[in-house]
């Protein structure tokens, strides 16, 4: 530790600056009220003991000067006779101790060495939380899915290195959220994070957005611009559609990913800048290259680190854990309930538009809704005869048991939702015994956890 010593007394100073040094500790010196001011700010000791009296102010003043730069480095006052209101007055400043004079040297070297032992505890719970903090989902996403449980943990480690990253997938399956929580869970955080669409800008355009110009550059450049590159300096740049961008400017993609340098448009003059590039693409960029539509050299500069986000279609489990999500996301502090059935059919629908249509879908559900109600099937998706045929085809084909026992699930919850619960009138609607009917609910873990059993 390093330790400021303001004591004007010469034999108390010689005696306990021995001891400090023997226990390992740095000691600065300082005799009087200014010399002690000045030393806080220059040496930014660890821990300061302070005379209470001394030329000058006092140790008062380096308390409370010592408290304004560093709330949490310890001060500890020596106090002589008639000077133990003044002591009190301190603790209540912020000093964590006092001690009488004459002291025994050892009792402050004691105190001195607890100081280390918390502010090493102190670092350890700061790295801790560190850890923890990106230990935890990354960002407002929701997932339960093998597939996107995989994709949290690459998020998690590839987030605070500054690999090049390439999210692949559908339209709305969450890739700019991807690129966000990237962002947000790298060391790069507090920088900026600027996104592009490759696609959504005519050739020249895109080459001015990307790089910037300067004035006179083309016949429209009125005033200098600066380029997203360079807007997205100690950050990161999302590059979405990469697919979609032209052949000519993925060569100057190359370069910049090769040598983090770029000119402005109609300028000389080589800037650096130091980014983190995360690339998007909705098909697979390596078919991609291959059929010539882009540069492989690129490919492989940008797909250092893949990401693949699957369609929603095919983690159709995460279907209910969004939709609760999305409820909470729109709804106003409202709940609104979904029934078993409504929830089923969200499961089986293909959802084309993935969690963005199923996040719209439950805005307009909620919208239609009266407030706390039921969402209805009909505001979420198109009751039209043409999905419901596909609905039955999408999706891989599944093991027919497996299929079977969970529309056989489906329907029992659906028959329990219409009876209100009512046990013998589910069982006649669905033409089974109350015992089967007992029977099949305890596969499904429908039953309550401490409900008897109706068949012994
Ligand atoms: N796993 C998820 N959890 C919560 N919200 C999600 C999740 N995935 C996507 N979303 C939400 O769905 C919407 C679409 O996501 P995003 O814009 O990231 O998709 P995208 O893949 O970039 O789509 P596009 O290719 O159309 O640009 C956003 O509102 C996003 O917040
Ligand atoms: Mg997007």
């Amino acid at each position: 530790m390093r330790i400021l010593l303001a004591e004007d007394e010469i034999t108390i100073v010689i005696t306990l600056r021995d001891a400090l040094e023997d226990a390992g500790h740095e000691v600065v010196h300082a005799a009087d009220t200014g010399a002690a001011l000045a030393a806080l700010e220059r040496e930014d000791p660890d821990v300061v003991l302070t005379d209470i009296r001394m030329p000058g102010e006092g140790g008062m003043a380096v308390l409370k000067r010592s408290v304004e730069l560093d709330q949490r480095r310890p001060v500890v006052l020596m106090t002589g006779y008639g000077t133990i209101d003044q002591a009190v007055e301190a603790m209540r400043l912020g000093a964590v101790n006092y001690v009488q004079k004459p002291f025994r040297n050892e009792s402050l070297v004691q105190m001195v060495g607890t100081f280390s032992r918390v502010r090493a505890l102190e670092q350890e719970n700061e790295s801790l939380r560190a850890r923890l903090r990106s230990a935890q989902a990354p960002g407002d996403f929701v997932g339960a899915s093998d597939a996107m449980r995989a994709v949290f943990d690459r998020i998690r480690t590839v987030a605070p290195t500054d690999a090049t990253v390439l999210i692949e997938g559908e339209s709305g399956t969450g890739k700019e959220r991807v690129a966000q929580a990237l962002h947000a869970a790298s060391t790069r955080a507090e920088g900026p994070f600027v996104a592009i669409s490759c696609a959504a800008l005519p050739e020249t355009l895109l080459e001015a957005e990307l790089f910037g110009h300067e004035r006179g550059a083309f016949t429209d450049a009125r005033k200098e611009k600066k380029g997203r590159f360079e807007l997205a300096d100690k950050g990161t740049i999302f590059l979405d559609d990469i697919d979609d961008m032209p052949l000519a400017m993925q060569v100057k993609l190359l370069r910049v990913l090769q040598e983090r340098r770029f000119e402005r448009l109609g300028s000389e003059t080589t800037r650096r800048i130091d980014i983190r590039v995360v690339a998007a693409t909705k098909v697979n960029l390596r078919d991609h290259a291959r059929a010539g539509k882009f540069r492989e050299d690129l490919f492989y500069r940008i797909n250092v680190v893949p990401i693949v986000l699957p369609p929603l279609r095919a983690r159709a489990g995460d279907v209910p854990l969004l939709v609760a999500h999305m409820i909470e996301r729109h709804g106003n502090g409202r709940k609104y309930r979904v029934n078993a059935a409504t929830m089923a059919a969200l499961e089986r629908y293909p959802w084309p538009g993935n969690v963005r249509e199923l996040e719209n879908a439950v805005q307009r559900a909620i919208a239609l809704c009266e407030p706390a109600g039921e969402l209805a099937l009909a505001d979420l998706v198109p009751l039209d005869p043409r999905w419901r045929g596909a609905m039955e085809v999408a999706g891989p084909v599944r093991p027919l048991r497996e299929v079977l026992k969970e529309a056989e699930r489906r329907h029992i919850e659906r028959a329990l939702e219409q009876t209100g619960g009512h046990r013998s009138q589910t069982a006649d609607v669905l033409g089974i015994s109350r015992k089967v009917l007992w029977e099949k609910m305890r596969d499904h873990g429908l039953l309550a956890q401490d409900e008897p059993n109706e068949s012994a």
